[in-house]
């Protein structure tokens, strides 16, 4: 897909892989949507239009259905339906299996999943009928080799996983896309809580011997939103931990 004037809704973009998503989109001359639970910034907005390019902001929950409808209808009447949905928005709440709660598996799951189910479902009417899209969902090394610490996490990105392969054979007869990334770890707020111990342990299982850059996983999605032939796909932004063939 041209890129150019394309409008791009990302989710949980105020800040970490999904700001760094904006940065990126917009350097490439899309219009951007940026989304954050609480109101999004001012200065975000005015950083994004200085590459000439025009930028709104929806606030809301995409845990919730009806609030995910309503942002989706938000952004079509002031910029236009949307091209490129990515789900990004995500949280951890990292706890062995036997100490997790009902609640704290749950609510990741709501979000991390449940949130991309919500929002790719109402972007995905208009898409349908206008036969062009591209859809990325944001994954997680974790929901495919599984975390110590994070059965809640890795199933809902498993989840992600299963549901990208789904929707994309759903979608591909109007030529729309659905693919996930995969990122390894990334240096963002979510990582920066990790203790020097834990980093360095992390460190040793990644083949590349360093954590990720945002931009580097912003490359990925712009490939991705370009290809027009590749769908039902996980790509892998991290560092060689999961090599699958
Ligand atoms: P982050 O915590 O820095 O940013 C997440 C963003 O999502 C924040 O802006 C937050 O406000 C927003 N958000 C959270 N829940 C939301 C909700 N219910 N509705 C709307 N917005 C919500 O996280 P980061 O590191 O930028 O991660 C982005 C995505 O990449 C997440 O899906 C995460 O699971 C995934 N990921 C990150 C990795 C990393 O190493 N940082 C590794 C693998 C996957």
């Amino acid at each position: 897909m041209e890129l150019q004037g394309k409008n791009v809704l990302i989710t949980g973009s105020t800040r970490g892989i999904g700001w760094g998503l904006a940065q990126a989109f917009a350097k490439e001359g899309c219009n951007i949507v940026l989304n954050g639970r609480g109101i999004v910034d001012q200065a975000l907005i005015e950083e994004i239009e200085g590459n000439g390019v025009r930028c709104v902001a929806v606030s809301g929950d995409i845990a919730e259905f009806e609030r995910a409808g309503e942002m989706v209808k938000e952004v079509e009447t002031t910029l236009g339906p949307i091209d490129i949905l990515i789900n990004n928005a995500g949280i951890t709440n990292d706890k062995l299996v036997l100490r997790m709660t009902g609640e704290d598996f749950q609510k990741v799951v709501d979000i991390n999943l449940g949130g991309t189910f919500n929002m790719t479902q109402h972007v995905l009417k208009k898409m349908m009928k206008q036969r062009r899209g591209a859809i990325i969902n944001m994954a997680s090394v974790s929901g495919l080799m599984g975390n110590l610490g994070q059965a809640n996490y890795a199933a809902s990105k498993a989840g992600v996983v299963g549901f990208t392969k789904s929707v994309a054979r759903e979608a591909a007869s109007r030529g729309i896309t659905v693919n996930a990334i995969a990122p390894g770890f990334i240096e963002t707020d979510m990582t920066a809580c990790l203790t020097d111990k834990v980093k360095e342990a992390a460190t040793q299982n990644i083949p590349l011997q360093r954590f990720g850059q945002v931009a580097e996983v912003a490359q990925a999605a712009i490939f991705l939103a370009k290809s027009p032939y590749i769908t039902g796909q996980v790509l892998n932004v991290d560092g060689g931990m999961v090599m699958q063939g």
